[in-house]
């Protein structure tokens, strides 16, 4: 039941020390490329990264908010081209967090490193950075990195009472639930 993923479902920083089966990451590219997009023009690409020096570098590729990265087995580089849909940034959004939750169905964490908008260092894009890194074509941009591994952490399911109903109206803005 998907409800029970998301009832379940919790961003992960630290990772075990343990490989991530190579058919599982399969399937999560699988979901990715499942994933709705606008038009169905698919205007992503996904680069997965396994090679350790790889990520260590991806996790620097903004000042702070991406060292995660460089201790998870696997990132996802989520890519969009702007050339391809005026919606890349949804339809890359989309496809990043169908992977993960694919991730959690399948006993993994997950979490996202946003890139676009954010700098390697002054003059120089985070988007950039990853390109020369990873050889991107230059239609290319980097919305996020999906870092994936086995949890090293608990995932603390939120409890309902934390949850903002008072966020959802009912037919009228304000109107609550009868
Ligand atoms: C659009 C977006 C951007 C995010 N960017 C980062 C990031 O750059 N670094 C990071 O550590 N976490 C990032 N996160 C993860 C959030 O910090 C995390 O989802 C939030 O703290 C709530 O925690 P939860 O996912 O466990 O509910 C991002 C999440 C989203 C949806």
């Amino acid at each position: 039941m998907f409800n029970e993923l998301a009832e379940k479902r919790r961003s992960v920083k630290v990772y075990a020390e343990r490989p991530v089966e190579p058919a599982k990451i399969d399937a999560i590219v699988e979901a990715a490329l499942r994933s709705p997009s606008g038009r169905a023009t698919r205007p992503w690409e996904f680069v997965v990264v396994t090679d350790k020096i790889l990520l260590e570098k991806l996790s620097v590729a903004k000042p702070e908010g991406a060292a995660f990265v460089k201790d998870a087995p696997a990132a996802v580089v989520v890519c969009g081209d702007p050339a391809a849909s005026a919606l890349w940034v949804e339809d890359c959004t989309i496809a990043a967090v169908t992977m993960q939750y694919a991730a959690n169905a399948l006993g993994l964490g997950s979490r996202w490193a946003q890139i676009k908008g954010n700098n390697f260092k002054e003059g120089t894009t985070s988007t950039q950075y990853i390109a020369q890194l990873l050889g991107l074509p230059e239609n290319l941009n980097v919305q996020c990195m999906i870092a994936v591994g086995y949890p090293g952490e608990g995932m603390v399911p939120y409890k309902k009472d934390e949850l903002r109903f008072d966020k959802v109206s009912y037919n009228r803005y304000g109107q609550k639930k009868a």
